[in-house]
């Protein structure tokens, strides 16, 4: 299996560390240890009182039933933790995937949920949502994609990197289809929780047998640096995912565990927040597009905090997002990390300060970029 690099990591991982202004993100402001302790009530004596045995390899049974009851009261066998949810899609993907395998996937999307099933020498369909139709994903063309020998459905909705997402009827629709030939849905739902006009779409797994959804602690949650995810899949294909990872991560670390059960349970507590935060920085983005008609177009994001704007007149934007950066300190990301090259995407999910400190200079930015077509 040969994995190609990850366009996007590699711009992170260049400038992620170094940024003055950071409007990049695809995820919600951070909390600290000291926030999520406040916030649980873990006390410095629990944390003391941890020894730091071997864990259980799909998760400690109260993180799995703390998940189960999330999600609206599942059987804690169809749960299984993982080290971010990365690590949950990629040992599903592995369990069920085989070379040959046709698999669609939504494009522009988030590399992992379509280079490991390259990488797994599955026959890729691309399932393109188009700028020109406000990012909205064709029910017909799905229905054209799907064949007898489509063994998986990949999506993410609300989606990275374009904020597109379906409506529930859009969404039984995609299981519709897909129970017609027998395939999978895998639902990455890293973005569930953070909708602007809708109410969250209701768990993949809880709809459709087939169905398995990915969960995260990094974006709506505020806490991408603990590295703790989840999926919720049929009893045996966790059973076949536990197999893997007795190759790779064996468990999550209790000390993970401990902290993300406090989360759990208090999971309103660090949601409640953020969604407010994004809400009113959705509609900054939302003035600043409609005030700079002439240098952005913009579909407003319906869900998550990552909005996908073309830059106008710009077909290629990374030479500016590399010069937005090392004269103006301000991270965005080129679309061409997603093969969008007339796009950047901008995350809102930050301070509202730095948010409007980074598009005024964006703006400013764009304003004088020579290699603008006006
Ligand atoms: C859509 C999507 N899915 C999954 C991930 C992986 O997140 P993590 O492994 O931190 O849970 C990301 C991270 O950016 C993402 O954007």
């Amino acid at each position: 299996m040969r994995l190609r690099s990850a366009p996007l990591e590699d711009w992170l991982r260049d400038y992620y560390f170094t940024a003055e202004i950071d409007i990049s993100s695809s995820g919600v402001q951070s909390y600290s240890m000291g926030e999520l302790r406040a916030m649980t009530g873990t006390g410095q004596d629990e944390i003391d009182a941890l020894v730091f045995d071997d864990g259980y390899s799909l998760g400690a049974p109260a993180v799995r039933s703390a998940l189960a009851e999330l999600h609206g009261g599942v059987d804690p066998a169809t749960v299984m933790t993982t080290c971010g949810s990365g690590e949950a899609i990629s040992l599903v993907m592995m369990a069920l995937l085989r070379p040959g395998d046709e698999v669609v996937v939504v494009a522009p999307g988030y590399h992992l949920l379509v280079e490991y099933a390259v990488a797994l020498g599955c026959e890729t369909k691309a399932w393109r949502l188009d700028a020109e139709r406000g990012w909205q994903a064709s029910l017909d063309e799905l229905a054209e994609l799907v064949t007898g020998r489509t063994r998986a459905i990949i999506v993410n909705f609300p989606q990275n990197p374009t904020g597109a997402t379906l409506s529930a009827e859009e969404m039984r629709a995609v299981l519709a289809t897909a129970e017609r030939v027998g395939a999978y849905v895998l639902w990455d739902s890293a973005f569930a929780a953070l909708t602007y006009e809708d109410e969250p779409l209701p768990d993949v797994s809880a709809c459709y047998e087939r169905g398995i959804s990915f969960g995260t602690f990094s974006k709506a949650f505020g806490l991408p640096g603990l590295r703790f995810g989840w999926c919720l899949a049929p009893p045996e294909v966790l059973e076949d995912c536990m197999r893997i990872k007795d190759y790779t991560t064996l468990h999550v670390s209790p000390l993970v565990e401990l902290l993300a059960l406090g989360v759990l349970r208090n999971s309103g507590a660090f949601l409640g927040p953020r969604l407010a935060q994004a809400t009113t920085n959705r509609e900054i983005v939302r003035k600043w597009a409609e005030s700079n008609r002439d240098l952005v177009s913009l579909t407003l994001p319906a869900g998550g905090v990552a909005a996908f704007p073309e830059l106008v007149g710009l077909p290629d934007t990374w030479d500016f997002c590399e010069a937005l950066f090392q004269r103006h300190g301000v991270l965005v990301v080129p679309g061409g990390c997603f093969d969008e090259p007339a796009h950047i995407r901008l995350g809102f999910g930050g301070a509202a300060d730095q948010l409007e400190e980074g598009l005024d200079r964006l703006t400013s930015a764009l304003l004088a970029w020579p290699g603008r077509r006006g």
